[in-house]
Parts: structure tokens; C-alpha cells; sequence
């Protein structure tokens, strides 16, 4: 009788948690590392204090308050920089077993050069990191999480080459400082939409319109930087410190909005115009061949005696190739892609040397983001096919989230949590897949870009109108949680 009750209770689970969803019931691995990301620019607030310098984003919203939905910024954010304590017990009690968050480089360089060292920076990441030790959580440090020092936006930014030598300043100041404590680096949140952003529109910092050539400027200086900085890591830390550097990158997953040849080539061309374009470079050596052709001949036709896509020297080719020791994605959602025929020539753009219909099924559930919709399956078929893909070493999801207006009962995010991961848990024991940990975004509501405070992600609340931002437990949080301490997304689980 016990029996037979039990296995009602595992099967009822399995097929009622969710309608029209079979949420996987078995356990993650032991080594499996649950956590939660956040960074500095969206959380810290403190944006002058201590003597930290301005980044290109303080600069940009101050500038113009309608950059953001709510016309907020993030002078205070979570007020982080003042309440990290509160923020690791918060954490402890979560039960996370890593932390992923980022350093601000203006709040240890004010402007970005290692002429002038701040000190009141590098103790709160210090304090930070000696906490977190304290209380058993692994942090997983991002160097570049948009928030460019100023200084360096305005000798260029991401459009100057010499900024890769800045980075890596930067960066060995970084592994020296504080690689005691790391064993696992991020050079680059997001390269993509860091330059899609800034330098393709102004919906981010710097905000230049440059979607012809810009943008692929700032991807080619960016890979350079990312390379410089795991270079320096590996030629001078890796043999003492003995950890991982890699980039994290960001992309849907994006899937043949048919069956026809047409859809299945555009969606990958898709892949390949968002995220090999990244990944190739590192893991394969060069640009995605298709990105090659199809900008060379759209320049051409242009009437350009070169191509728009930066070419890379074999020098920098070789340099670029093989710096990494992990693979973090950033996914969130899926896309259907659908075939266009090519755009006429005329008007230079990223988007049209790409140029597919690219939408989201209307049947899959919304969030409150226009971008976000919920499609568990999408983040299986990424990993497999960034597995099969480009084979790295690990897979680490450095964010996967929901975006809703606040709600404490957020049964949404809890859904789309329990979804993914339940996906997540296939891939791992069902195709094989070597994903290593998930750092849930986000592990409170915080800064949203170019959305203010508008769309939440956190597994706890920040009231941003409080003077004291006051933190209040979600529904999701408490679920999280109970999947930290048991390693499993239903009340009953199997082994
Ligand atoms: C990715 C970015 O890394 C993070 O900064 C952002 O807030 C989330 N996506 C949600 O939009």
C-alpha cells in the first residue's frame, strides 16, 4: 500500500506539476553548483562614493533620465555596496553554492588606467570575497559587465584597440588582487549585446549608432580583449592560482520556423550571425565562414573596396583561438526563424547582412519583457548544440531568468524555473551533456538597463523605492532554495 502510494505520489508529481509539462524527477549531480548572478552596475549603486569613478553608463543615464522605461537609474541600485553583508546571509540562506557577480572596473580604477588605484574598491570586493568564504560560497567573478570606466569610453571604448591593453591591466590587476579567492573568471558578459547595444543604437552606453561597422569593430576588440586577459591568466596566474577563465556568451535558441530547407539554413545562419560569431573565433579560429561571405559581398556591393567585418591577421587568429577553459551562456528564451529573401543593397546594417523574420510563437506563455517567453526546451537544445558545436571543456549557464512586474507569489517563475531546469536535468543525464552549474538570474530585483526597475527578475524583492531597499523573500526564492538543498525540482524525487 505504502508502495503503491508513493509511486501515485512520484507519477502524480511528474505530470500534474505542470499541464501540459513532464518535469524530469530525478536528482542533479552532487557536483552540480546551483547559484545565483548579479553585477555591479546593477546592484552596487554607491556610483561616485569612495572615490569610484564614472562609467560610461553613469554617465549616459545622467545624461538622459528617458534611456530608461521609468526614467531611473542606478546611483543606488540595490544599494549592494553598502549592504553586501545582509546580501551573503541572504545568500547563505538560499543555500547557493556559487555566486556569480562582477567587478567594477571604475570602482578600483576610477579611470580605467592603473595610474590610480582605489583602494576603498578593492577592499569591499575583498571583504566581499573573505565573506563569502566565510560562509562556504564559491564566487564566480565577471571582469567586464558593461560598466566601462568613462575615461576609456571617451579614448574610444570598445572601438579602440588599445583597450585591449587596458583590459588587461585591468584584468592582472584583478587575478592579483583578488585571484586567491577565485577559481572561476568571466573575462566578457555578453559581448554581443554589450556591442549591439552601445554601438549599434543607443538603447545602452555609450549609445552610437553605428550598426554598419561599429558593431563589428567593438566584436573583433572585445574577442582581442577576452584573449588578452586569458592570456595573462594562464602565462602568469594559472600555475598558482589553478583556476578557469572563459567568456560568457548570450544567445536564444533559435529554431527553423519550419521544416523547409530555407528555415533550417536561416536558423542557422541565425546561430551563426549571434553567437558563433563570438564562439567561432574561440573555439573553431575566425569568423563564422557565412558572416565572412555574406558581409564581403554585401560590402562590395556597397560599393566598398573591403569587407565591413574586420578581417583578423593569422596572428590574431591564433591568439584568439583556444582561450577558453569553460563556456557560459546566457538563455533565456527560444526564436523561431524564419527565411527572407537577402535585403536590397542600400542601406549598410548588421541586421540586414543577417536578414531573417525572426519572432516568438505566440502560443508560448509571456513575460512582462517583450523578449522573454517561456520555452523550456530551448535551453536543451542549446547545450546540446553548443556541445556538439564547439565541444568545450564544460558548460555553465550563467543566467537563465524570468521577468515579471514584482509579484511575491511568482508562481510564473517558479514554473519557468522548474521547466528549464527540469530541461537542463535531461540534457545532463539523458544526452550527456557536461553542464557544470546554473547561476539563476537574478538573485534579487535589480538595475534593468534600459527597463529601469519595470521588469523584475529576483528571487528576492528589492523595494527600490525604500531608502532602505529592502529585501522580502519571493515565492521562487523559497522554492530555489528547496531545489538547492535537495538537488531536485518535485517534492519526490528518485535517485
Ligand atoms: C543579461 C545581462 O547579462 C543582464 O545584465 C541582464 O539584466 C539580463 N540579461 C536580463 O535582461
Amino acid at each position: 500500500m505504502r508502495i503503491l502510494s508513493v509511486t501515485f505520489l512520484v507519477f502524480s508529481e511528474i505530470l500534474i506539476s505542470s499541464q501540459d509539462e513532464v518535469i524530469n524527477n530525478r536528482r542533479f549531480p552532487e557536483s552540480f553548483k546551483f547559484g545565483v548572478a548579479t553585477s555591479a552596475f546593477q546592484i552596487e549603486g554607491a556610483w561616485n562614493e569612495d572615490g569610484k569613478g564614472e562609467s560610461m553608463w553613469d554617465r549616459f543615464l545622467h545624461n538622459n533620465s528617458s534611456k530608461t522605461l521609468d526614467r531611473r537609474n542606478a546611483d543606488v541600485a540595490c544599494d549592494s555596496y553598502h549592504k553586501w553583508r545582509e546580501d551573503v546571509q541572504l545568500l547563505k540562506e538560499l543555500g547557493v553554492k556559487i555566486y556569480r557577480f562582477s567587478i567594477s572596473w571604475p570602482r578600483i580604477l576610477p579611470d580605467g588606467t592603473t595610474n590610480k588605484i582605489n583602494q576603498a574598491g578593492v577592499d569591499y570586493y575583498l571583504n566581499l570575497l573573505k565573506e563569502l568564504k566565510a560562509n562556504n560560497i564559491e564566487p564566480l567573478v565577471t571582469l567586464y559587465h558593461w560598466d566601462l570606466p568613462q575615461h576609456l569610453s571617451e579614448l574610444g571604448g570598445w572601438l579602440n584597440p588599445q583597450i585591449v591593453d587596458y583590459f588587461g591591466e585591468f584584468a592582472r590587476l584583478s587575478f592579483r588582487l583578488f585571484g586567491d579567492y577565485v577559481r572561476q573568471w568571466t573575462t566578457v558578459n555578453e559581448p554581443k549585446t554589450a556591442c549591439l547595444l552601445g554601438y549599434a543604437n543607443d538603447y545602452g552606453a555609450p549609445g552610437l549608432w553605428l550598426v554598419a561597422d561599429g558593431v563589428y569593430q567593438c566584436a573583433k576588440i572585445q574577442l582581442l580583449a577576452h584573449a588578452k586577459a586569458w592570456h595573462i591568466y594562464d602565462d602568469e596566474f594559472r600555475a598558482s592560482q589553478g583556476g578557469k577563465i572563459g567568456f560568457v556568451l548570450d544567445t536564444p535558441w533559435n529554431e527553423p520556423a519550419s521544416d523547409s530547407d530555407l528555415d533550417r539554413e536561416a536558423a542557422e545562419r541565425e546561430m551563426q550571425f549571434g553567437f558563433g560569431w563570438f564562439a567561432n573565433p574561440v573555439f573553431i579560429g575566425d569568423w563564422p565562414q557565412v558572416m565572412k561571405d555574406r558581409i564581403a559581398n554585401r560590402s562590395k556591393l556597397e560599393g566598398l573596396g573591403f569587407s565591413r567585418l574586420p578581417e583578423f591577421t593569422q596572428k590574431e587568429i591564433d591568439y584568439i583561438n583556444g582561450t577558453h577553459d569553460y563556456i557560459g551562456l546566457n538563455i533565456y528564451t527560444g526564436k523561431l526563424v524564419e527565411y527572407l529573401p537577402d535585403y536590397e543593397i542600400g542601406t549598410p546594417n548588421y541586421n540586414f547582412d543577417n536578414g531573417n523574420n525572426v519572432y516568438c510563437d505566440p502560443s508560448w506563455p509571456a513575460s512582462s519583457s517583450d523578449w522573454l517567453f517561456y520555452y523550456p526546451s530551448s535551453i536543451r537544445k542549446l547545450v546540446n548544440y553548443v556541445n556538439e558545436k564547439y565541444s568545450p571543456e564544460e558548460i555553465f549557464i550563467a543566467e537563465n531568468g524570468w521577468a515579471d512586474h514584482g509579484e511575491i507569489d511568482d508562481q510564473s517563475r517558479i514554473r519557468y524555473h522548474k521547466g528549464y531546469l527540469s530541461n537542463l536535468l535531461d540534457a545532463i543525464l539523458e544526452d550527456g551533456v557536461n553542464v557544470v552549474g546554473y547561476t539563476a538570474w537574478s538573485f534579487m530585483d535589480n538595475f534593468g538597463w534600459g527597463a529601469g526597475y519595470t521588469h523584475r527578475f529576483g528571487f528576492i524583492s528589492v523595494d527600490h523605492d525604500s531608502p532602505n531597499r529592502t529585501r522580502t523573500w519571493k515565492s521562487s526564492g523559497r522554492y530555489y532554495q528547496k531545489v538547492i538543498r535537495t538537488r531536485c525540482l518535485v517534492d519526490t524525487c528518485v535517485d
